[in-house]
């Protein structure tokens, strides 16, 4: 029998892209999603590209305890990936009883479900940001967390504790964490992508708005850092690698292989791009000049991070495929389309 994988936040920009990874992976999914972050033009596009018209969508929102607890006794669920969550780091900041209320309560709550039916496999969302301004580089999942720099980050680090400590108390329950660094690009097919509201935070949803004439130039953060053309430096992820490195950890999970039952894995290519060399390759690989400037550096900002993804290489037998040029025209094809 399919196995069925619950993915909360499953019609925003990560939670479509990792959908229509697991379905095509032989998975059955149920979406649920509160629709407060995005509209439905990802969960359409996931029904496309599947050609699942039927696909599970549950309107719904993970910090109502009851209706979680309803979810789980409607459906089946093997497991379940939690993205439902904000995570504008600037607006963490300007209102972080949002990000705190909404951010914790709602993983509780799985956390609480799982505990109550005695177990279940929870893959969360974490981020590369729980690494602060790394002392040494690549770094690997034992490179220290270093204090949050916002609450946005700060629930990031809360929740990998609260998994760590409802696995190590509750029987049956598992989890995994999985640390993104950057993910950018869109799906191939361009029916599903980044949906930023209102001006971008991030840089490829600013360089295609740019490129499209949404926004007049963009401001490089920044050339003054230590690196080599004075830019930050990250490791961009594609998002359609990214997702399938949820299917591999959602089998690890199922197939009973893990060696832990609290696992963390840094899920990056392990390549540094600063962000001068991003917008050059974006130049090239879609033949085209973007309006862009030197502004002085954003508050926040580390200098530079990428991952050492060899443990999730070995482990969950995934890698990243696709280079940074094909992952800058999926995601101009996807700002084109959207025009
Ligand atoms: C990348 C680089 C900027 C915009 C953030 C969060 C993290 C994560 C992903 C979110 C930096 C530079 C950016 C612009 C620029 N989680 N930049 N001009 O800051 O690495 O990570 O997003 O859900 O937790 O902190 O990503 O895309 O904002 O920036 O020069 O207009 O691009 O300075 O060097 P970041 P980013």
């Amino acid at each position: 029998m399919k196995k069925t994988v619950l993915v909360s936040g499953g019609a925003g920009f990560i939670g479509s892209h990792v959908t229509v990874e697991l379905i095509e992976a032989g998975y059955e999914v149920v979406v649920a999603d509160n629709f407060s972050n995005c509209d439905d033009t990802c969960f359409e596009g996931v029904k496309k590209i599947t050609g699942r018209e039927d696909l599970p969508l549950v309107k719904m929102d993970f910090c109502d305890r009851n209706a979680v607890g309803k979810l789980f006794k409607d459906y089946h669920i093997d497991a379940v990936i939690h993205f439902a969550a904000f995570k504008a780091v600037g607006e963490s900041v300007a209102d972080p009883l949002k990000y705190y209320t909404n951010n914790l309560q709602s993983f509780l709550n799985v956390l609480d479900v799982a505990r109550e039916q005695g177990g279940c496999n929870v893959l969360f969302s974490s981020s590369a940001t729980v690494y602060g301004e790394p002392e040494k580089l690549p770094v690997t999942e034992q490179s220290p967390r270093q204090a949050a720099t916002s609450p946005y980050g700060n629930t990031k680090q809360m929740c990998e504790d609260f998994l760590r400590d409802c696995v190590a108390a509750y029987p049956g329950v598992r989890g995994i964490a999985l640390r993104y660094f950057n993910p950018i690009g869109a799906h191939p097919s361009a029916l599903i992508g980044e949906l930023p509201r209102g001006v971008p935070n991030n840089l490829v949803p600013f360089i295609t708005q740019t490129a499209i004439g949404k926004r007049a130039c963009l401001s490089i953060f920044g050339n003054d850092y230590p690196t080599p053309d004075g830019t930050c430096q990250r490791d961009y992820i594609d998002i359609v690698d990214l997702a399938k490195a949820h299917v591999c950890a959602v089998a690890r999970m199922l197939d009973g292989k893990m060696e832990e039952p609290y696992e963390i894995f840094n899920i990056g290519t392990g390549r540094p791009v600063s962000v001068l060399e991003l917008v050059n390759a974006f130049e090239k690989v879609n033949n085209l000049k973007l309006n862009y400037k030197f502004a002085p550096r954003r508050p926040g900002d580390v200098t530079a991070i990428w991952a050492d993804p060899s443990l999730a290489n070995e482990k969950l037998g995934w890698k990243a495929e696709r280079t940074v040029e094909e992952t800058l025209a999926a995601a101009w094809a996807w700002e084109r389309r959207l025009k």
